[in-house]
């Protein structure tokens, strides 16, 4: 049976540190809050003159190509997941196809809009593209540049303060050994949900949900607009986040989600070597682990050091966990995400 490994993974995160003391310049916030609620010790924020998030997404890339040990001519098929695109369209896998040097290739490149769980969807795709024999070297990214997008003032400081940039890459390739590779993935969406962590405007909605006014959308049907001068004066140009409401169901959605990942394969929390959540919230992250009764040494987090990076989390987490020796060939990992839309899913392999 053919399945899919991840045969090379790296990462790339910006130079620039920003602490939570930074942000005490910016907004009325403390050290003390962020690191109580969240965990967020710093984050990164990339250089607006040379990243975007095509960039990093490419610089990840290159690392994941060479532990892959292949040339990146031999990728045949790209999957982008991010939120924070270059370009509303188009979407930043052929962006970064472009960036690697590998357009010539003409090979395909799909974009994941999913966020916080864009890399376990991307993962499903990819996975379902080997296991199918259709591709045999696919390059998975997961890039967010969220500093171009936030409201970096006391207004908007629930949402800025828990926000970092980075990037993290796979290389998946087929597999039959029995012993190793992705074992199955389980998606899950509930669209009821959607405004309450969202990016709404600019877009293309026009006010249809019944907010014509708040966002000074124009009386005259035929004239077009994504982006009013009021959602400028407003500050309706962030993303906003009910953020005990999303608490709520990150709490029961990620042990649910790890749970049909381990029973659908016939294994238990304790059997697992490695959790790796979605980076959203430390608190998060800790309350899954109580709740799976599951061991320190069993779930890997370093939100401390990068803040919630949505797309790129959870395999900036992998990178490194495996950098740093904690993933040994034969461990049971699970990565699990939860987020936007709402959206969720988990996935089990074997590394
Ligand atoms: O990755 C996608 C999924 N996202 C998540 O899973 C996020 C889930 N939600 C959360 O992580 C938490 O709800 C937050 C970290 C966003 C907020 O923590 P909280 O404990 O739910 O705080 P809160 O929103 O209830 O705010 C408590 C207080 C409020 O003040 P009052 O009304 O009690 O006076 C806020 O105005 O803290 C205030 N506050 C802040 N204070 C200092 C909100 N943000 C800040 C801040 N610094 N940055």
């Amino acid at each position: 049976m053919i399945r899919s490994k991840i045969a090379g993974i790296g990462h790339y995160v910006p130079e620039k540190v920003i602490t939570n003391h930074d942000l005490e310049r910016l907004m009325e916030t403390s050290d003390e809050w962020i690191q109580e609620r969240t965990g967020i010790q710093e984050r990164r924020f990339g250089n607006r003159a040379e990243e975007t998030t095509t960039t990093m997404g490419a610089r990840a890339a290159e690392k994941a190509i060479e532990h892959a040990d292949i040339d990146k001519n031999d990728i045949d098929f790209i999957v982008f997941a991010t939120l924070s695109p270059d370009y509303f369209f188009p979407g930043c896998g052929v962006l970064v196809q472009r960036e690697l040097d590998i357009a010539s290739t003409e090979i395909g490149a799909l974009d994941v809009r999913n966020q916080c769980s864009g890399f376990v969807y991307g993962l499903s795709v990819a996975d379902q593209f080997i296991r199918s024999g259709m591709y045999k070297n696919i390059l998975l990214i997961g890039a967010e540049m969220h500093s171009m997008g936030l409201d970096m003032t006391t207004r908007g400081r629930d949402v800025s303060v828990i926000f970092g940039d980075g990037a993290a890459a796979v290389i998946l390739q087929p597999t039959e050994d029995s012993d190793q590779g992705v074992l199955s993935t389980h998606l899950h969406a509930d669209g009821r949900h959607a405004e309450e962590l969202a990016f709404i405007s600019p877009g293309s909605h026009g006010g249809r949900y019944g907010e014509k006014e708040k966002y000074g959308f124009p009386d005259n049907e035929f004239e077009s607009v994504f982006i009013t001068r009021k959602m400028i004066d407003d500050g309706l140009i962030y993303p906003n986040m009910n953020g005990k409401y999303v608490f709520k169901y990150a709490v029961q959605k990620f042990p649910a989600a790890v749970m049909e990942a381990l029973t659908t394969n016939g294994y238990k929390p304790s059997d697992l070597d490695l959790l790796i959540p979605h980076q959203a919230n430390l608190r998060i992250s800790q309350f899954v682990q109580r709740t799976l009764r599951l061991e320190d040494h069993q779930v890997f987090n370093n939100i401390q050091k990068y803040g919630n990076t949505t797309a790129a989390s959870i395999p900036l987490a992998l990178s490194e966990a495996v950098d740093s020796g904690k993933v040994k060939r034969g461990d049971l990992i699970c990565l699990a995400a939860f987020g936007s839309g709402f959206t969720w899913g988990s996935a089990l392999l074997k590394w």
